[in-house]
């Protein structure tokens, strides 16, 4: 299924055959476009950038490699293939054709479920746009400039659905997407992780690795939809994000891997005299993103989550290869809570569950990154284990927003949370020290002091390859 890129918005829908469509969209694109210039990565209009850009949605050879100003990348609007005689997966609508238009009494929700999805988008971008001016190497740079172009491409697919299928209002909140910032105090983004500054590198990569995980799975459980062009949509945007995870992933690796060399070379844990970033500060990193993180699932127990599900249109992580009658009316799910200072849990009906669903899979699936990283500490024969924090540390929705908890899961009075923060959290100091460290490195082949190579280039180029030309 190739792309027309002989039209002014590249596409796979046959944007030019729906006219209407195709001017609204059109208008949106400079107001677009002076968004990415004014909020979007700083300083880059000059960049050659040698950046992925789809060319079809077929899984093999979907993208195309090649050096690109970054202002004239092409976002366009990409749908995966219809599959033939998809049927509804889940709740009362269970095996009925799946809805190729929208269903109207199911407007409201939907709206407000690719909104909150689409807003973080953008932010994303607007977070990141600080990084550039200090990358490690001209390969992470290349890495952070393709994230932040499919972030803006991700907008595209949101605002595409709201355009197409929900008329004035949807080209309404297509303009209130650009006119809420990260971080602004009046207008702030929708959800609370994505108006946190990210302005190193390592918060970059925790970014990539923990947010960017959220992402793959909310919109592993919109693929599911029963509103078939959201589910299309979703499913494309999931190739892409893999690639971000990727970022996430092997960046913080990489980083371990340096940290590593270093306490063995000296042999002390303290390597920061020694430029390195130690195991402690990682951790801290490790547990502001993976708390703020799991906020982003929501309640644990939740009616919206369970009507979105009874009507079709959210689903739960991979819903086809889950064994049971994927109604869920009559099953149980264990949700946490705090009694008398004791984490306990209580059986609840699976249908008002399937946030915490949702986030227990998403908890799976950082556990196996982590597991990845300490193998990497373990090769350097350290015994030093990262974890992920218990789901009561640091929470401000939930079962666990009233309470403090230390990261081991033992609740604690608010004194001794005051005393002991420190600790677990990333402080002043340790945020300055990481800050001192982000000295741009742009000489091909030529890598910052706090993080390893990479192994191997990206799309079968070698490592000091000129992924960025600057102008
Ligand atoms: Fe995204
Ligand atoms: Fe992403």
């Amino acid at each position: 299924m190739q792309v027309s890129y002989n039209d002014k918005i590249p596409n796979n829908v046959n944007l030019s055959d729906d006219k209407r469509l195709q001017r609204a969209l059109e208008r949106w694109l400079p107001a677009y476009q002076t968004w990415w210039n004014d909020l979007g990565p700083i300083d880059s209009q000059q960049h050659e950038v040698y950046l992925r850009t789809a060319i079809s949605v077929d899984t093999d050879g979907w993208a195309h490699f090649d050096h690109v100003r970054m202002p004239d990348y092409r976002w366009g609007i990409f749908l995966a293939q219809p599959e033939a005689d998809r049927r509804i997966g889940f709740g009362t609508h269970k095996g009925e054709p799946v809805w190729t238009e929208l269903p109207g009494e199911y407007r409201a929700e939907l709206r407000r479920l690719i909104v909150t999805q689409g807003d973080t988008e953008p932010a994303s971008v607007e977070q990141q746009r600080q990084l550039g001016k200090t990358c490690p190497s001209l390969y992470d740079l290349r890495n952070l400039y393709q994230v932040n172009v499919e972030e803006g491409r991700h907008l595209w697919a949101m605002v595409y659905l709201l355009h197409a299928y929900f008329g004035r209002d949807g080209r309404e909140e297509g303009e209130a997407m650009l006119a809420r910032h990260a971080g602004d105090p009046d207008r702030p983004r929708i959800l609370k992780a994505f108006n946190e500054p990210t302005d190193d590198w390592l918060s970059f990569f925790m970014f990539t690795f923990f947010q960017d995980r959220d992402g793959k799975f909310q919109l592993s459980a919109l693929a599911e939809s029963g509103f078939d062009p959201l589910s299309r949509t979703c499913r494309f945007m999931l190739t892409e994000e893999a690639h971000h995870m990727f970022v996430g992933e092997y960046g913080l690796a990489r980083v371990l891997e340096r940290s590593c060399a270093l306490m063995r070379e000296h042999d002390t844990a303290d390597i920061r005299r020694f430029g390195g970033i130690d195991l402690q500060t990682f951790q801290k990193f490790i547990n502001f993103h993976y708390s703020i993180c799991l906020d982003l699932f929501g309640q644990e127990q939740s009616t919206n989550a369970a009507n979105y599900y009874s009507m079709g249109l959210k689903g739960r992580y991979h819903e086809s290869k889950i064994a049971d009658d994927h109604v869920l009316a009559d099953l149980g799910e264990a949700v946490p809570f705090v009694e008398n200072g004791v984490v306990r849990t209580q059986d609840v009906s699976a249908l008002t569950a399937v946030n915490e669903r949702l986030r227990q899979d998403y908890t799976k699936d950082s556990q196996r990154g982590m597991n990845r990283f300490n193998k990497v500490i373990r090769s350097f024969g350290i015994d030093t284990e990262l974890y992920l924090p218990h789901p009561a540390f640091h929470r401000e929705i939930g079962a666990f927003a009233d309470c403090y908890a230390s990261p081991d899961g033992q609740i604690l009075d608010q004194a001794t949370w005051n005393k002991r923060q420190a600790e677990w959290l990333p402080t002043e100091d340790d945020k300055a020290y990481v800050r001192s460290l982000m000295q741009p490195v742009t000489g091909p082949g030529q890598m910052a002091g706090w993080i390893a190579p990479p192994k191997r280039g990206i799309h079968g180029k070698p490592v000091d390859f000129e992924y960025v030309l600057f102008h």
